[in-house]
């Protein structure tokens, strides 16, 4: 399974009980503390494993660094945050590629393992299936917040708690309850990625918008113009799958497209497991994650964004 169809990662089968997945994620530095740069990072990179329901094991360095401008300590700090995310994740070091560039990046490139029939795709969905997501959205236009110094210590210092999370926990879960499918949130916003969901497949979405889970500090920056680049990408790219109803606010309507670094898993599950797989989220320390729609048969490759609809059957938090 590979680059046809926008998968999370690669996924190859290596014996009938054996499959790898790999993948590879680096960028610009989002926040400005490069030890947290790192721990970011290595967490975002490993996200697509988890996102299939793998168990990452092994990880390598890429690094961009400009050598001749840069102290060689800030280096050292982010690979030290993104060793810290890989022992965190039992993910074994086993190598990387430097090069000389004018511009700071990192990240890494990850195998992780699975069965080959457990691997969970993420246009799997079936009519009926409720949405659950796993963090709160507005990282993206937090960053640029971050970068016009909009934002203070403290709100810093929470999206970068949820950017270090891993989706370690989350996927276990996930795995453990059983779901129809899955993908991890992160560059093209929680709609593009919902998108994708629906990709080659006869269903239609529905999203609760008042209940999904974003940085409160998100809309005053929003107001105030602090829009990230991709976000208007992200809603150009998708503007003809979306349809909001007239009482979505605006500010809410760029959250749901602000292209999300390190993002929460969103996931498919059967309507009878829904309750079951957020209180067992809720239980590992997953303390975000809440049924935020569901997969519906009509309209066909449309997500519908409503304020106030239709109950959605079970428990939202
Ligand atoms: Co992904
Ligand atoms: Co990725």
């Amino acid at each position: 399974m590979g680059i046809e169809r926008s998968e999370d990662a690669g996924v190859y089968k290596l014996t009938e009980k054996l499959a790898i997945i790999q993948t590879v994620d680096f960028f610009t530095p989002i926040v400005d503390d490069p030890y947290d740069f790192g721990q970011i990072a290595a967490t975002n990179s490993l996200s697509d494993v988890y996102a299939k329901g793998g168990k990452p094991v092994t990880a390598m360095n890429i690094v961009c660094f400009p050598i001749k401008k840069m102290d060689i300590n800030i280096l050292r700090e982010i690979l030290r945050g993104g060793l810290d995310k890989m022992r965190e994740a039992s993910v074994l070091l086993i190598g990387g590629h430097s090069v000389d560039d004018n511009e700071l990046k990192y990240g890494l490139s990850v195998t992780g393992v699975i069965h080959p029939k457990k691997v969970v795709m993420n246009n799997s969905a079936k009519p009926g299936d409720k949405l659950i997501l796993t963090k709160k959205l507005g990282t993206g236009i937090i960053s640029t917040g971050i970068k016009a110094s909009e934002v203070n210590k403290n709100t810093i210092k929470k999206v970068t708690q949820s950017m270090t999370t891993l989706n370690k926990a989350a996927s276990e879960v996930m795995m453990s309850v059983g779901v129809h499918a899955c993908t991890d949130v992160t560059g093209f916003g929680f709609l593009g990625h919902a998108a994708e969901m629906l990709t080659d497949t006869n269903n239609g979405m529905v999203i609760e918008s008042s209940v999904v889970p974003f940085f409160k500090e998100a809309k005053a920056l929003v107001e105030g113009g602090f829009l990230p680049g991709g976000l208007y990408r992200n809603r150009d790219f998708r503007k003809g799958m979306v349809e909001f109803s007239e009482d979505v606010p605006q500010y809410l309507r760029d959250i749901l497209f602000d292209p999300q670094t390190s993002g929460g898993l969103l996931m498919a599950v059967a309507k009878t497991k829904a309750s079951r797989l957020v209180d067992s989220l809720l239980e590992a320390g997953v303390r975000d994650a809440v049924i935020v729609g569901e997969i519906v048969e009509k309209p066909k490759g449309k997500i519908i964004v409503r304020q106030i609809g239709l109950p959605l059957q079970g428990k939202t938090y």
